[in-house]
């Protein structure tokens, strides 16, 4: 038998018996900066979560560098499926099926875990199951929060995204609104470089505007009105004119303050968009994803409102916030279940991969 035929029988199997049998899944995340390996058990039980970060490699080219990230990528791998199999006290034999992000992300960083999965499925002859990044963030909160189930909303923020999607069942995920520009996680970067505090600038102005004010009004106007989009690039610019206009008067940027008045803008916006969202979708819990998740600022906020209005908003832990395989297995399981997302060996990166508006924008 070929290949595809072997991994189709295979898949069949496992949509028919997924209730009799537990399903181990081997998950492959490496769509930016961080290579890493999962086994994840019936979607939501973490066996091992292995993540080799190359931040300390970026930090030196203040972002992150696609051709050096890729490079990273392959020297990488191979010992973070190692270390991964170890942890969880598995071996290759105990897979049931191959997972791995397909999109969206950096093309080159992409298609090395593509093609390292694809390698493996065929190995061992097991179905390779496509992950779309970006339900892969969404599906962290299985795990984080083993009781929730959908429908509900999810915020998903991080360096190459910012959405706010209706989950309406474990395979849809619908856009309701999403940045029309930049992610938020990339300004905040931004902001963080031209005030020279260095990369990833998400953690570092986070701590910085715990010491300043909100005193300066970037934008004048409200972000993208009467939509649930939005638009950070506005909001950088104003902030880099600003500190460009002090620099040129020979004036001395007060840094607190700039990063305490940036967050307070965006998240501001998050946070508004969210709740009314989850008003004209009557949802009453929103999860949260994606590496700005972290944010203090954006956690006591969305809580406070959301407490106001009677939804209930969830954090995962770190780890599950910011990219990792974990959360590639836990959609991965979701779709076989349901039959769905079986790829064969003519898988190959999809950097632009995105979801789709549910509703007009
Ligand atoms: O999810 P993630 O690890 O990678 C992407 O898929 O992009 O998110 C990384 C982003 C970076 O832009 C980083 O600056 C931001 O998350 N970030 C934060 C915080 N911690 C990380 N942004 C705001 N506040 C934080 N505490
Ligand atoms: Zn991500």
């Amino acid at each position: 038998m070929r290949y595809e035929e072997i991994a189709k029988e295979k898949f069949d199997h496992l949509v028919k018996n997924w209730k009799k049998k537990d399903i181990y899944i081997l998950a492959i995340e490496s769509s930016c900066d961080e290579t890493s390996i999962a086994v994840v058990k019936n979607g939501r039980e973490v066996l091992s979560n292995v993540i080799s970060s190359q931040i300390d490699i970026h930090k030196r080219f203040g972002g992150v560098v696609p051709e050096v990230a890729s490079r990273n990528h392959l020297m990488a791998i191979s010992n973070v499926l190692q270390e991964s199999l170890d942890k969880a006290g598995k071996t290759m034999q105990d897979i049931d099926a191959v997972a791995v992000t397909y999109g969206a992300g950096l093309v080159g960083a992409l298609m090395v875990g593509v093609t390292f999965a694809k390698s493996l499925a065929y190995a061992y002859q097991l179905p390779l199951i496509k992950v779309n990044h970006i339900k892969g963030h969404v599906s962290a909160n299985y795990i984080a929060h083993q009781d929730l189930k959908p429908p509900f909303l999810s915020l998903i923020v991080s360096g190459g995204h910012t959405a706010i999607v209706r989950t309406k069942n474990y395979l849809q995920n619908d856009l309701i609104g999403s940045t029309v520009d930049d992610a938020i996680g990339e300004a905040y970067d931004k902001v963080s470089k031209v005030l020279g505090l260095g990369y990833p600038g998400g953690p570092i102005v986070d701590k910085m505007a715990k010491e300043g004010t909100h005193s300066i009004t970037f934008l004048s106007h409200e972000m993208m009105p009467h939509t649930f989009n939005f638009s950070f690039s506005g909001l950088k610019t104003a902030v880099i004119n600003y500190i460009h206009k002090l620099k040129q008067n020979g004036k001395e940027v007060p840094i607190a303050d700039v990063c305490c008045s940036f967050q307070c803008e965006a998240v501001d916006a998050l946070v508004h968009k969210t709740i009314a969202a989850c008003k004209k979708y009557k949802a009453k819990t929103v999860a949260v994803a994606g590496g700005v998740a972290a944010n203090k600022y954006l956690r006591e906020q969305l809580t406070r409102v959301g407490e106001e209005n009677g939804i209930r908003v969830l954090f995962p832990p770190m780890v599950l916030c910011t990219d990792n395989a974990a959360m590639i297995g836990a959609e991965a399981y979701f779709n076989v279940i349901h039959g769905q997302g079986l790829a064969d060996m003519k898988l190959s990166a999809c950097s632009g991969l995105n979801l789709k508006y549910s509703v007009k924008k």
